[in-house]
């Protein structure tokens, strides 16, 4: 754990545009292959879940969803490294959740780097369970590539 979480409480909203200069930071602190500006922005105009959480006056989190007839797909899920492990991750999750059976979604799904522990114990214990791998899907380091592993969760 990097960081202690007393005051102030994290706090989840909606994205807008003018976040994006905040949580593209948190986007390339976080990730190796790091969403572009471009993609975001997207997720705004189509009208994807996008939401943030503040912490203070800083963004330190966010995820983005889509939902359509009856499925909802967490896009993504990313934490400043300097707030993970404090819970904030989870925060976020459980609102994707709550949004989604909000919206009719009945199942979740979503795809995670198979070398990814950290984000697939946060799913486990939400209750996602794997359902599939699709070979190769992630860009990995040195121009290799990485399997994902594709984790879903009945919301009814
Ligand atoms: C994955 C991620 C979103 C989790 O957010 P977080 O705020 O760090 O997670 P939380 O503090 O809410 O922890 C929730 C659970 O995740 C798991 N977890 C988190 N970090 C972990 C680690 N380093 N190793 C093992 N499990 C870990 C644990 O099950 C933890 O529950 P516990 O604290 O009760 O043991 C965050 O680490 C992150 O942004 N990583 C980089 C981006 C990423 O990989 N996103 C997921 C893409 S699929």
């Amino acid at each position: 754990m990097s960081a202690v979480l007393q005051d102030p409480t994290p706090f989840l909203r909606p994205m807008s545009k003018v976040d994006l200069a905040s949580v593209l930071v948190v986007e390339t602190s976080a990730y190796s292959h790091p969403w572009s500006e471009a993609i975001l922005l997207d997720c705004l105009r189509v009208g994807y879940s996008c939401w943030v959480c503040e912490l203070g006056e800083d963004v330190v989190g966010h995820a983005v969803m889509s939902v359509a007839v009856g499925e909802a797909h967490l896009l993504n899920l990313c934490v400043s490294p300097e707030w993970q492990g404090v819970g904030i991750g989870r925060r976020l999750l459980r609102r994707m959740l709550r949004v989604a059976a909000d919206r009719q979604a009945d199942t979740m799904f979503l795809e995670v780097r198979t070398s990814n522990l950290g984000a697939r114990g946060l799913y486990e214990s939400e209750g996602f369970g794997e359902i599939g791998r699709r070979r190769g899907y992630y860009p990995a380091t040195e121009g290799g590539r990485e399997d994902a592993l594709v984790y879903a969760k009945a919301l009814l």
